[in-house]
C-alpha cells in the first residue's frame, strides 16, 4: 500500500514504513494550534469521574490517555484502532501511568461493544479515511448511552490554502491532495452525518490550523510528495511543480510561508427515550 499520508492511514500496517504515519501524528499532537483543537473536543465530551469513554481511531493514544485521566481510576477509557502498529505504540506511550486507557483492535464500522456502554465517544481525523463515515458515526451513536455525547473532529481539505503567486498550481495541488482522501470533504458534512445517526443537540464549530513553516506543512500535508504525485498523474507539469515548490522554499527562507486548514468540531447527543 502507498505511504502517502492521504491514503495510507486507511491501512497503516500494510505500508512500507509505518513510521511515516507515526511521525505525522506526533508532529500534529505537538503543534500548538492542534493541541487547542484536541483539548476543546475533549471538553465537549463532558466526561466525569467513573464514566466509560471511547476514542475511535486513537492512533498513538494521547487523547485516550487524556480521557483516562478525566474519568479516573473508577472509570474506563478505551482507545480503538484498526492498526496493530498504532496500538503497540499507544500502549508503549501510555507506559506506566497510574490511570491508563485500554487499547483494542477493531473497525469503526463494526464496534465490538454493546449498546449504550459509553458515556461519550470521540473520533479525530479518522472519518476522512474510512469508506463510509456515516456507518462509523452510527456505531458510535449505538454504543453511547442516552444523554451522552458523540464528538467528531475532522479537517475539510476543501479549505486548505497556501499563499503562492502561482494560483493555478496552488489550486490544482490543493484539489489533487483533497481528492486523494477517501472523504476529503468530511468536515463540512459532520453536522448532517451526526443528525443522520439519530443524534440531537448538534453543534458545529470551525477552527483554523495555521502553519507558517514549510517543514510543518511537509510533515502534515507532504507538499513535495503531493507535487510529485500530481506530476505523475498528469495534474501538473514537472516545470510548474518545480517552480511552485521553489517559490514556497524561498518564502519559507524569508519567514513568509503561510498555509492554513480548517478543522470542524461537531457533537451530537444521544436522545433519551
Ligand atoms: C490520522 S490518524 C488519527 C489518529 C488520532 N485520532 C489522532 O488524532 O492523532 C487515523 C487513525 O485511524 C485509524 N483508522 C483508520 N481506519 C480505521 C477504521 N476503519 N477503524 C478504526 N481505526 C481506523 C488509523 O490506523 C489511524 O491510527
Amino acid at each position: 500500500m502507498s505511504d502517502c499520508l492521504a491514503t495510507g492511514f486507511a491501512g497503516c500496517d500494510k505500508t512500507e514504513d509505518p513510521d511515516v504515519f507515526v511521525r505525522c501524528l506526533r508532529y500534529l499532537a505537538a503543534a500548538p494550534g492542534m493541541r487547542a483543537i484536541k483539548d476543546e473536543s475533549l471538553a465537549w465530551l463532558g466526561l466525569a469521574p467513573g464514566d466509560a469513554a471511547l476514542d475511535l481511531g486513537c492512533g498513538l493514544g494521547g487523547e485516550a490517555a487524556a480521557m483516562a485521566g478525566g474519568v479516573g481510576p473508577s472509570g474506563l477509557a478505551v482507545g480503538l484502532d484498526a492498526s496493530r502498529v498504532m496500538l503497540a505504540r499507544a500502549a508503549h506511550e501510555a507506559g506506566q501511568a497510574a490511570v491508563r486507557p485500554v487499547f483494542a483492535a477493531g473497525d469503526g464500522a463494526r464496534l465490538p461493544f454493546a449498546d449504550g456502554v459509553f458515556a461519550g465517544c470521540r473520533v479525530e481525523r479518522t472519518l476522512q479515511h474510512v469508506p463510509v463515515p456515516g456507518a462509523a458515526l452510527a456505531e458510535m451513536a449505538r454504543v453511547t448511552r442516552p444523554g451522552g455525547w458523540v464528538v467528531a473532529v475532522e479537517p475539510d481539505w476543501g479549505t486548505f490554502v497556501v499563499d503562492s503567486s502561482r494560483t493555478v498550481e496552488a489550486r490544482r495541488l490543493a484539489e489533487f491532495w483533497c481528492d486523494s482522501f477517501r472523504c476529503g470533504w468530511i468536515g463540512r458534512g459532520l453536522g448532517r452525518l451526526l443528525a443522520e445517526a439519530g443524534l440531537d443537540g448538534i453543534e458545529v464549530v470551525g477552527r483554523s490550523l495555521v502553519l507558517r513553516e514549510l517543514a510543518a506543512a511537509e510533515a502534515v500535508y507532504s507538499l513535495s510528495d503531493t507535487a510529485d504525485r500530481a506530476v505523475a498523474a498528469g495534474a501538473l507539469s514537472q516545470g510548474a511543480a518545480a517552480s511552485f515548490l521553489t517559490e514556497l522554499r524561498r518564502r519559507d527562507a524569508a519567514g513568509t510561508f503561510f498555509s492554513s486548514l480548517t478543522f470542524f468540531l461537531a457533537r451530537g447527543r444521544k436522545p433519551r427515550p
